[in-house]
């Protein structure tokens, strides 16, 4: 069939429009259109493809995959893909720069390329003539597989480079990953989906990008950042590094934004300590930053070994994931029963901290990881998250081995009191002794204590184990009756500590309602919730009073919490306990409700970065006191960001949206200013 001018123009414009909104979308995060106008746009051009057989390799519609391919075929790179030499410190950073310096024959300061390295899948492109012929693994670097149908479907690679006359042909290398939330957004729907949840994400990354049925590659959220040109015919390359990636991004190709162009190593050790430091905030896993000379003359003087090229280094970050062993499996008894099971582990250097134990949550977790004791495991702990245990390595060889696996059993009695375990809900098991049990009893005491609850410096939880264990206090009101001859008679006690431990204890008793409420640990009243309370009711008779309906009245407080909240003042020994607290001289100022105007109501706030004079906890409370709403993530609705040392792409995202960003001294005055309006 003849098509006419018309549908070819329309198919031409059609295309183009497509690719504008993918780039908004995929590459900027500031979309310009609804969902549903985008789909219409990809509707019509499917349409008019399939009407007048237009397709072509680089049409935005073949984004969403194609069927089945029955295997890979390989590759080999013209230019091998090499690897990258390794540092752990800054001084072998130095050693690098000081071989440079030999090799060259020259000390003067040189230029480098830092870059993140990311903890993705090495790929290659091929452009021919503009359009995307071609995607490869990285393979052992001589030979790779081709990936082409695969690397279609991610939406930030451009199928036709952004130029009006394209290289003949032209060859870009980088990391193909998939982001913190998209990973996330992942998990969140295997997990829902009832599916197994994905390990990590440069695993699920290597899996996706290597899928013989494009369409399930097209389902994942995949991204990549360009960093270095494997083939350049028909262009002139300029003559850096940096220069490249300016021009990699004219192209349309997708280029970190955390990049920096550092004058000697100094400057790129401040780098690698700035990136360390805000590695928890970045959107995408890294393991390391990548140090590169950035003048092309220098780097061929400097030349290749088999490997390696000489002009680069990898700086390695501490592993986020490490092996160890699960020495046991014990059950801890928490503050309001639950009995969870924890593991054991031979101690481990993992996301920089040495990690023994970890809650494996229930005994369903156990069951999904095949958990036995003496497996080995791998040990994830990326950003502040508490560590967890993501998988069990090698079952069948340990399990046909030494024979000393052992299956995990969930205890007849509590293992504190021997007292009967009852189900909570579908996967909980608590112990059904209440406060009679120990173990109960030592949790609720050392909640009490802690910081962010009444703060009793010195009585920490060794202490209360054994004031409890010799039967000294068996309740939170019975820290108030202590004297100084039985605290000085403890271990490591004497006159001294015995002194300042009851001086704390006496300053303890002046405390605020929000931070009383929370120390009574009713079950699910965190820090906010406490300080939503104390701020709607203003002091605790009217709390005590309240049912669930007027509780549910708070802001964020939902008819679970509610029930558990009234609950807990229908009791008797609570009420009894509360009252002895009273008479102890416990005490706080009361809250007027009335003053308290919710000055942010309905603002939403995002706290990014370290805050260094008060937890982010904290923070989180008075906002929502104010009547903030504090969300996890930067978009177009954000009224404020409080951003401190290290922050990274939440605050990038901001500047680019315009948002106001305010730092934490900034934040406190503006605090203090509101709460006392
Ligand atoms: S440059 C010759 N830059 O790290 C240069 N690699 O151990 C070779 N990687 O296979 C690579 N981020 O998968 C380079 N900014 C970056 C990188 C990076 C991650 C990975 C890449 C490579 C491995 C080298």
């Amino acid at each position: 069939m003849a098509v006419s001018k018309k549908i070819h123009a329309e198919v031409q414009q059609l295309r183009q429009l497509i690719e504008h909104h993918n780039r908004l979308y995929y590459t900027f995060a500031a979309p310009e259109i609804p969902d549903d106008d985008y789909d219409a746009l990809l509707a019509r051009l499917q349409s008019l493809e399939s009407d007048y057989d237009l397709v072509t390799p680089d049409s935005p519609t073949q984004r969403v995959g194609s069927a089945p391919q029955s295997q890979f075929s390989q590759v080999t790179h013209e230019n091998p893909m090499l690897s990258l030499a390794k540092v752990n410190s800054e001084d072998e950073l130095r050693s690098f720069e000081q071989r440079l310096h030999k090799s060259l024959e020259s000390d003067a300061n040189l230029e480098y390329s830092c870059e993140p390295k990311i903890d993705g899948v090495a790929v290659s492109l091929l452009y021919e003539d503009g359009v995307l012929t071609r995607g490869a693994t990285r393979g052992d670097g001589v030979t790779g597989e081709d990936i082409t149908h695969n690397v279609r479907t991610i939406s930030s690679i451009p199928l036709r480079l952004q130029c009006d006359e394209p290289p003949a042909r032209f060859e870009v290398r980088g990391e193909i990953f998939l982001g913190k939330q998209g990973f996330a957004r992942i998990n969140a729907r295997a997990s829902n989906d009832g599916g197994k949840v994905f390990v990590n994400p440069r695993n699920t990354a290597a899996g996706a990008i290597r899928q013989l049925d494009s369409r399930n590659t097209a389902k994942m959220p995949l991204q990549m950042y360009c960093y270095s040109v494997g083939i350049a015919d028909g262009i002139n390359l300029p003559d850096s590094l940096s220069q490249v990636f300016a021009m990699l991004k004219g192209f349309g190709l997708p280029i970190n934004d955390d990049l920096l162009v550092a004058k000697g190593i100094d400057e790129c050790i401040t780098y690698c300590e700035q990136l360390l430091g805000k590695r928890n905030d970045l959107e995408y896993e890294i393991d390391g930053a990548v140090i590169k000379v950035n003048r092309f003359r220098t780097q061929e003087a400097l030349g290749n070994t088999a490997r390696s090229p000489r002009w680069a280094i990898a700086y390695k970050f501490p592993a986020e994931e490490k092996t160890t062993t699960v020495l046991n499996v014990e059950f801890q008894v928490g503050r309001t029963g639950t009995i969870t099971p924890v593991a054991r582990l031979e101690p481990v250097f993992v996301g920089g901290v040495t990690v023994s134990n970890t809650t494996l949550h229930n005994m369903d977790e156990i069951e999904r990881l095949g958990l036995h004791i003496g497996d080995t495991v791998i040990v994830r702990r990326a950003g502040d998250v508490i560590p967890k245990i993501v998988k069990v390595l090698d079952s069948e060889s340990v399990k046909k081995g030494s024979g000393k696996r052992k299956a995990v059993v969930l205890p007849d009695g509590c293992p504190a009191c021997g007292s009967a375990i009852e189900k909570d809900g579908e996967v909980l098991v608590r112990c059904s002794a209440g406060i009679i049990c120990p173990a109960q009893r030592k949790e609720s005491i050392k909640h009490f204590a802690s910081r962010t609850a009444l703060d009793i410096e010195g009585l920490g939880n060794k202490l209360i184990e054994q004031l409890v264990d010799l039967e000294l206090i068996s309740n939170v009101s019975d820290i108030f009756a202590l004297d100084k001859q039985t605290l000085a008679g403890m271990e490591r006690m004497g006159d001294k500590s015995a002194d300042n431990l009851l001086a704390a204890i006496s300053k303890a008793k002046k405390t605020t309602l929000p931070r009383f409420l929370f120390a009574l640990g009713i079950r699910e009243v965190g820090e906010a919730t406490a300080q939503a309370l104390a701020n709607h009711f203003g002091d605790l008779p009217a709390i005590i009073a309240a049912d669930a309906e007027a509780l549910e009245e708070v802001a964020d407080i939902g008819p679970i919490v509610a029930q558990h909240i009234a609950t807990f003042f229908r009791n008797k020994d609570n009420l009894g306990l509360i009252a002895q607290l009273q008479k102890q001289g416990i005490e706080w100022p009361v809250i007027e409700v009335s003053t308290m105007a919710k000055l942010l109501d309905g603002e939403t706030w995002v706290l990014t970065g370290t805050l260094e004079q008060l937890t982010r906890n904290e923070a989180k409370a008075r906002l929502v006191a104010l009547g903030a709403k504090v969300a996890g993530s930067v978009s177009a609705k954000t009224d404020c960001v409080v951003a401190g040392p290290g922050a990274g792409s939440k605050l990038t995202k901001a500047e680019e949206l315009q948002i106001k960003v305010i730092d934490e001294d900034t934040f406190l005055r503006q605090l203090e200013k509101l709460e006392q309006q």
